[in-house]
């Protein structure tokens, strides 16, 4: 019993101190979950005014809670606010912050190359028992892997968007992940609150690889000239009970997000059909009609 008692303490201990590099959407949703759950927290990215606006994200989305939560008491919502905000710091030079970390979860760039070198270059300073981690949705994480020497402690975090909201953590095991390194950041995916799935390190692993292909397959539904796009996305609605419908999903997350999965796949794997690209996506990505982030995408918003 004693036994079981001190290695579940020192697992739970194990990650208490966090970098995040990357403040952007995922990364300050994942940073103000953390120091909600009382982690301390860096959150790390190019520029202090990419940074200030993270934090100012973090509080707003914080004073909505609070406005809800403690609706007649202000002054206990404000100090909340200000508790939490107080375990995140922030940083230009992530090679500084490490060596005080026990977990670096990298949510910048989707580019192979660029997080190939983040993660190189921080091996060589963040201590020993540093474990690393990434948000990427659409990337191998053992590809990522191979710029350190420290695959045993590396795997996938798979947050969803928004982060404060959304429930699962996709917890990803390569073939190099230790188990020690796996249960860690199961252990810390629960300590945040979120719900861990466990899955292997497969493109799109679980959710964005039936997801991704689903919405493509909507789209060309709509190219054949088999539906049109409103009438799609109440079908998905009304007949399978999905919140949102193909369309007005695809438009959330980013036609060019998409695109950029989809393209990705369809050169790793040519001859599935599932993965082929679609001429219609690929004109509004060309257009520059990115979905609701410019206003318009298979809809126009105000
Ligand atoms: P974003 O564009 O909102 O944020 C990325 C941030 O990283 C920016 O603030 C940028 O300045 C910073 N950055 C870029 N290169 C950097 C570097 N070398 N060092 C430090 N900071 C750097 O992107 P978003 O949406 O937050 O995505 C980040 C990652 O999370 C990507 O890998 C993406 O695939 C993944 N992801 C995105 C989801 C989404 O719905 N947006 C869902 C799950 C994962």
């Amino acid at each position: 019993f004693i036994r079981t008692l001190s290695s579940t303490a020192v697992r739970n201990a194990a990650i208490k101190h966090i970098t995040i590099i990357g403040g952007g959407q995922m990364g300050a949703g994942i940073a103000q979950v953390a120091a909600a759950t009382g982690h301390s927290v860096v959150l790390v990215d190019t520029s202090d005014d990419i940074l200030k606006k993270s934090i100012k994200g973090i509080e707003g989305s914080l004073k909505r809670i609070v406005k809800k939560k403690f609706a007649d008491k202000p002054e206990a919502g404000e100090e909340f606010v200000q508790k939490i905000l107080k375990n995140v710091s922030t940083s230009t030079d992530a090679a500084s912050v490490v060596p005080g970390t026990d977990l670096v979860l990298e949510a910048i760039v989707e580019n192979l190359k660029v997080k190939q070198g983040l993660f190189g270059s921080l091996d060589k300073v963040a201590p020993e028992h540093t474990i690393f981690a990434s948000n990427t949705s659409s990337l191998p994480i053992a590809d990522i892997a191979s710029s350190t020497a420290r695959l045993d402690r590396f795997g996938g975090l798979h947050f969803f968007n928004p982060v404060p909201l959304m429930k699962l953590v996709e917890v990803i095991q390569t073939p190099m992940t230790s188990q020690a390194t796996f249960d860690a950041l199961h252990d810390f995916s629960k300590a945040l609150g979120k719900h861990p799935v466990s899955c292997k390190d497969t493109p799109g692993f679980i959710v964005n690889r039936l997801l991704v292909p689903y919405m493509m397959e909507a789209i060309r539904l709509h190219e054949k000239g088999h539906g049109s796009k409103e009438d799609i996305d109440v079908a998905m609605k009304l007949g399978a009970g999905y919140p949102m419908g193909p369309f007005e999903l695809l438009d959330y997350v980013g036609l060019d997000t998409a695109k950029f999965i989809i393209d990705g796949w369809h050169d790793m794997d040519p001859e599935n059909p599932l993965f082929n690209p679609s001429p219609m996506l690929n004109k509004l990505v060309e257009e520059g009609k990115f979905g609701k982030k410019t206003g318009e995408g298979f809809y126009k918003y105000k």
